[in-house]
């Protein structure tokens, strides 16, 4: 693990709080772990119940406090049980991260309707859900918040079914059209939402992606090589802390020059 959040102060996010979605691997847990060790108190939140576990165990000792919920995107109910845990135990909310989803790799003829609504379920509809919550907590709140959805270079040159496909690029694309409009509604209500749109990433989403293949695609970067999950992380913490207080409602591209346009 490199540290690409380093040159953040130790105490950066002390008193604040954190829910991290996607957090039981790749760029969620580095979320999650960046946080607790600029000092603020973490909910790590996944379906995957075991790796959560798993992985919450190799941060203890790491910062402030930190919980874990499992909780499945897919599922509204769930979604609302996430946030009854966090209004039950975190003073306030002050920043959101939605990092879960599913990368899916199907060709134009296998998607059927079922796939669309699968992939459409967790990354559109719990993204936009999981905002709803939150925004529903940060407007109350004296101090406001934070919330970062991270989208996908995929969202806006699209998926071509190699590595990810038609249905998840929309999702997407879709993510980075919910964060402007949202911040359009949210407008003077000290809610800041942007979203992060990573390049390709070296994490556990790529498991299936042989060695041969994850080498071409660096050398195809103008940076040549892909991005490590705390890349991310340090950009998710840039974009929560007062030094991006006048982003809003934009999409930061984390992608090495994947994506220059
Ligand atoms: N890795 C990349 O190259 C890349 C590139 C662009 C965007 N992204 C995006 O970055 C984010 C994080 O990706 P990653 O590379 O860390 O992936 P990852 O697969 O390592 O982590 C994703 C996490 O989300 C969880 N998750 C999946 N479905 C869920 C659900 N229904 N409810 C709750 N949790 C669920 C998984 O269990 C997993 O822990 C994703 O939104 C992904 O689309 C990744």
């Amino acid at each position: 693990m490199t540290d690409a959040y380093a040159t953040f102060a130790q105490d950066s996010f002390a008193g604040r709080t954190v829910l991290v979605t996607g957090a039981a691997s790749g760029m969620g847990f580095e979320t999650a772990r960046a946080f607790l060790s600029k000092g603020a108190e973490v909910v790590l939140c996944d379906r995957d119940a075991e790796g959560l576990s798993k992985r919450h165990d190799e941060l203890k000792g790491i910062g402030a406090s930190s919980h874990e919920v499992v909780a499945d995107m897919g599922d509204p109910n769930s979604i609302r049980r996430m946030f009854d845990y966090c209004d039950a135990n975190l003073a306030r909310l002050d920043n959101v991260v939605t990092c879960a989803a599913i990368i899916t790799a199907k060709r134009i003829p296998e998607q059927d309707w079922a796939h669309w609504q699968r992939v459409l379920g967790v990354n559109l509809l719990g993204t936009f859900f999981t905002v709803q919550g939150a925004v529903q907590r940060m407007q109350g709140s004296p101090n406001g918040g934070n919330i970062v959805c991270v989208a996908s270079d995929a969202g806006v040159h699209g998926g071509g079914g190699l590595i990810a496909d038609t249905a998840y690029a929309a999702s997407k694309a879709g993510t980075l059209s919910l964060v402007k409009s949202v911040a359009r509604e949210l407008a003077g209500k000290k809610v800041r939402i942007n979203a992060l749109n990573p390049g390709p990433t070296d994490s556990p989403m790529h498991s299936h992606v042989d060695q041969a293949l994850k080498d071409r695609i660096a050398a195809n970067l103008p940076i040549r090589r892909m991005g490590q999950p705390d890349d991310m992380a340090a950009a998710i913490l840039f974009l929560c802390s007062d030094a991006a207080s006048f982003i809003y409602g934009a999409a930061l591209d984390v992608d090495g020059g994947s994506m220059f346009r």
